[in-house]
């Protein structure tokens, strides 16, 4: 039996295109590992009426990890458009199976690496080393949300907090409610997870990315309990941003930052500006991390006007895999796929077309796959 079993998930779209130019690399590097396909995606959403089937789920129970490309989401009414005429009708409501993976596998760390490579023509700068760590299963995203908010709901609200006079006379009808509920043990393991990171990789600084003097609740729990983390890590500073600001330091002075963590919503508006200042979608890497399974993937969608020309960027998808072999703990694999995609950005003769070149997705695969 391998050391490894890990699933392959292409999903739709350039999906396919991306996890082609992945099976390139991972030949190349060897690893002790079975790979198993398993099925997500648009066809199957089509087909079954489940983007996710249970034998996925399944699959993924019985691996260490996956590596997942990009998949189609659509809004409910062209979803339901889309389904075989024998499906029609069922009331099958899509539902993103992404956070549904994060959901159902507890994959509480969305983390996002975002590093300049040298002679990137992209970078916004190119001494930017900057890495995410975004909660990925609570806060604004958690999915309890009202409109209208029942009556019951409402009461309650009015019971406990005077602020609610200032909604009086407003129909139920008219008010939406999206909760963003923290948990104390929420806060502190991806704050935990952002330090021991910083810790292995040499990071100096840890940057909580909050709000906590307007939302004071939320916001103010995740400062207290990263306070006592930081406690933990002498070695390590944490510095405190509010959300707005960060956004304006980002783009000032993006090299002064090393770990960033934030809550699930706030890290995701953060993690998209810092993959910006790096290069963008062909460049953007993150891993879906829980305590049994991790999910690693490029951040891009299934771009489905590329989708099987085999014309797009694929090193979103194998800093995916550089992430994978690092959580791994195959840090020398990780460390030697890292420097060969480097190699082939800073010598610049394959470059797919949002680097300014012609080469395929595939030629760039074959060009770092050379270099290892
Ligand atoms: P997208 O990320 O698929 O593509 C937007 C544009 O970015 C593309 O048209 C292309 O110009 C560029 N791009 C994306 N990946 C690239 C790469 N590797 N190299 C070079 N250029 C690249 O986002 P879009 O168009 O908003 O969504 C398309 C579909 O993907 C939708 O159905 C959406 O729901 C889904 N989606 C899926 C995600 C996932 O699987 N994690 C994430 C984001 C969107
Ligand atoms: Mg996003």
């Amino acid at each position: 039996m391998a050391k490894y079993r890990i699933a392959l998930m292409p999903g739709d779209g350039i999906g396919n295109d991306v996890m082609d130019a992945a099976k390139i690399v991972l030949e190349e590097i060897a690893l002790d590992a079975d790979y198993t396909p398993a099925d997500i995606g648009w066809e199957y959403w089509r087909t079954e009426g489940e983007p996710l089937p249970e034998r996925t789920l399944e699959t993924l129970r019985s691996c260490d990890c996956a590596l997942f490309a990009a998949i189609t989401s659509k809004p409910k009414e062209e979803a339901e458009a889309e389904l075989i005429p024998e499906l029609q009708g069922k009331g099958l409501v899509y539902r993103s199976p992404i956070v549904r993976l994060r959901q159902a596998f507890d994959l509480y760390v969305n983390l996002r690496p975002c590093k300049a490579f040298k002679g990137n023509p992209l970078n916004f700068r190119d001494d930017i080393d900057l890495v995410v760590f975004r909660e990925n299963t609570q806060g604004l995203y958690a999915g309890v949300e009202f409109h209208p908010i029942p009556a019951a709901v409402r009461e309650v609200l009015e019971q406990h907090s005077p602020r609610m006079a200032a909604f009086d006379g407003v129909p139920s009808d008219d008010i939406a409610i999206s909760t963003r509920i923290f948990t104390r043990e929420g806060c502190r393991r991806i704050v935990r997870k952002a330090f021991e990171y910083a810790q292995q990789f040499g990071y100096p600084t840890v940057t909580l990315v909050e709000k906590p003097n307007v939302i004071r609740e939320t916001s103010g729990l995740m400062v207290r309990e990263a306070r006592l983390i930081a406690g933990e890590f002498p070695g390590i500073e944490l510095w405190e941003t509010n959300v707005d600001a960060m956004a304006m330091w980002l783009v000032k002075n993006p090299q002064d930052y090393g770990v960033l963590v934030s809550s699930n919503m706030f890290g995701d508006i953060v993690s998209d500006l810092a993959a910006q200042l790096v290069g963008g979608l062909g460049f953007a890497a993150s891993g879906n991390i829980g305590d049994s399974l991790a999910v690693f993937e490029p951040t891009h969608g299934s771009a489905p006007k590329y989708a099987g020309l085999y014309r797009v960027n694929p090193t979103a998808m194998l800093l995916a895999v550089r992430l994978m072999l690092d959580w791994l703990g195959e840090t020398e694999k990780a460390q030697k796929l890292e420097t060969a995609i480097a190699n082939v950005i800073a010598e610049g003769n394959v470059r797919t077309y949002d680097m300014g070149g012609d080469a395929g997705t595939l030629d760039m695969a074959r060009a770092v796959a050379q270099q290892l």
